[in-house]
């Protein structure tokens, strides 16, 4: 079965909607210790992923991606995100010429301002790099819910391709205001924390999963919080972060096969 599409709304573009995270599981300087990561990135190629986040802000992570994925021969099949993660415009240019450089792409699809860190600044050259067509798409992010009210007046304000924002079971508040706003305005929505760092399946370990999660194909609490995420409709990719094989293929399978509707969604809801 091949990966669910979504399309983003300012282009029309379909991405798949299980993309990979890479703040700590791709933070390894030495190639020699990549590995792990290796086979994440192969494993994610071969499902049908394409969509990978990155930041300056993840240490290594950028180089580890652009260097494994020239290595595997994958580059040009991944849409790569990245964020800038700094003050002042000319640092701001200066990051994201590194991070064309570390991500070995001649452009880049999507590119973020890290956190709203000073975003007015670096919306101005997001712009002109996309105008001059370096990137593809532009956007801001956030990791919390005491960012949203900065979050939802950029996301009023300006013209945005994506934002990036938290939610899940254990962080629903995105979708009071958030969510929906992105909807009206036409915002491709990245989400992050989709797992609350993998605090969502630690609640649950050792619990058997309930027998009605195989009629939403789901075979893993892991699934189970993904597919929350992807039935709301505004969201157009989730990017769970794992260094491990095993949980590359789990979070993957949420990619694939049936939505839970409102009830199931609220049965979910009532596990964790
Ligand atoms: N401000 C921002 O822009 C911002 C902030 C936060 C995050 N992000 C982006 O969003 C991505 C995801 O967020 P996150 O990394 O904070 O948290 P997350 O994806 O919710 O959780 C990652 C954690 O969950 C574990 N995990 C993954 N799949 C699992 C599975 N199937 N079963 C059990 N455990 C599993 C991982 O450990 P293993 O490695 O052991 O699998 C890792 O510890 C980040 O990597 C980053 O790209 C952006």
């Amino acid at each position: 079965m091949s990966q669910a599409l979504r399309a983003i709304p300012s282009s029309g573009e379909a991405i798949p909607a299980l993309g990979l995270g890479t703040w700590q599981a791709f933070d390894v300087a030495a190639p020699a210790r990549r590995g792990p990561q290796r086979d994440v990135l192969r494993r994610f190629v071969e499902l049908g992923g394409r969509v990978v986040d990155s930041s300056p802000m993840y240490g290594a992570a950028e180089g580890a991606v652009g260097d494994l994925a020239a290595d595997l021969g994958v580059r040009d099949s991944l849409w790569v995100a990245t964020k800038v993660w700094t003050t002042g415009a000319a640092p701001g240019v200066a990051q994201m010429e590194r991070s064309l450089q570390l991500l070995r792409g001649k452009r880049l699809d999507l590119l973020q301002v890290h956190n709203l860190v000073d975003v007015q600044t670096h919306l101005k050259t997001l712009r002109a790099w996309k105008d001059g067509g370096r990137i593809r798409y532009l956007g801001v992010t956030h990791y919390s819910a005491s960012g949203h009210d900065a979050l939802e007046r950029i996301m009023r304000s300006e013209p945005l391709d994506f934002v990036q924002l938290n939610y899940s079971l254990a962080e629903p508040e995105a979708e009071r205001r958030l969510l929906p706003l992105a909807r009206d305005r036409g915002i491709a929505v990245l989400v992050n924390r989709p797992l609350a760092q993998g605090a969502l399946v630690s609640r649950v370990r050792g619990r058997t999963l309930p027998s009605w999660a195989g009629e939403i194909d789901c075979t893993s609490w892991a699934q189970l919080c993904l597919k929350w995420i992807l039935a709301h409709p505004a969201v157009t990719c989730v990017i769970p972060a794992t260094s491990r094989v095993p949980h590359l293929e789990d979070n993957m399978q949420a990619g694939v096969g049936r939505l839970p509707d409102a009830a199931a969604r609220e049965r979910i809801t009532t596990l964790f």
